[in-house]
């Protein structure tokens, strides 16, 4: 798998969405889903571009398993939390239908998180 790539394509992505959002809010003056956006942008694409230029910089860091369980991690937890979160301020869902979706969600981006910062601590020299 070329995780570098991935990761470009998957910020991609949620930048799209996010601007998108951003556009709407903007233009509506409705702002109450600016977490949201927030999070789509920060969780979504900074986030997927910083480990996507830190793979390329580190290009060992790609070998072994580590990066594509990390890839995955980021994937399915980003866009869940990501979903929940604009579910709930959209008022789609409540705050209790979120448990214990959410907070699995949310340990799936926390494990991520940490294979990166194993691969980190052992290949990044
Ligand atoms: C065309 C692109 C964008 C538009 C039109 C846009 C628009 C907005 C609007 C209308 C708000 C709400 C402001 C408020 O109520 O305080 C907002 C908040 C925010 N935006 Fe954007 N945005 C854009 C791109 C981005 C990008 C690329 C990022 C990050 C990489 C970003 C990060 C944020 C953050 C962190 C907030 C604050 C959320 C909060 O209230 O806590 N935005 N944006
Ligand atoms: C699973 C991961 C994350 C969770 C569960 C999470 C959760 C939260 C929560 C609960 C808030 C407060 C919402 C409120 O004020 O009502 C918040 C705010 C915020 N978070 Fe996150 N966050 C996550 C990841 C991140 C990341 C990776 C970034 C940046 C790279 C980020 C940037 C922010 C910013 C800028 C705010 C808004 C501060 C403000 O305007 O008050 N978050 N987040």
């Amino acid at each position: 798998m070329n995780v570098s790539r991935n990761f470009l394509l998957l910020g991609s992505a949620f930048l799209f969405v996010g601007i998108l959002m951003g556009m709407y809010m903007g233009g509506s003056g409705n702002h109450s889903l600016a977490l949201s956006h927030a999070h789509i942008n920060l969780l979504g694409f900074v986030l997927s571009a910083v480990f996507a230029l830190t793979y390329k910089a580190y290009p060992v860091m790609t070998e072994g398993r580590l990066a594509s369980i990390y890839f995955w991690l980021h994937f399915v937890g980003a866009v869940m939390v990501n979903l929940l979160v604009f579910l709930l301020l959209a008022q789609i869902i409540t705050e209790a239908a979120m448990v214990p979706i959410a907070p699995l969600s949310e340990l799936l981006v926390l494990l991520g998180i940490l294979a990166f910062g194993w691969n980190v601590i052992k290949n990044a020299h």
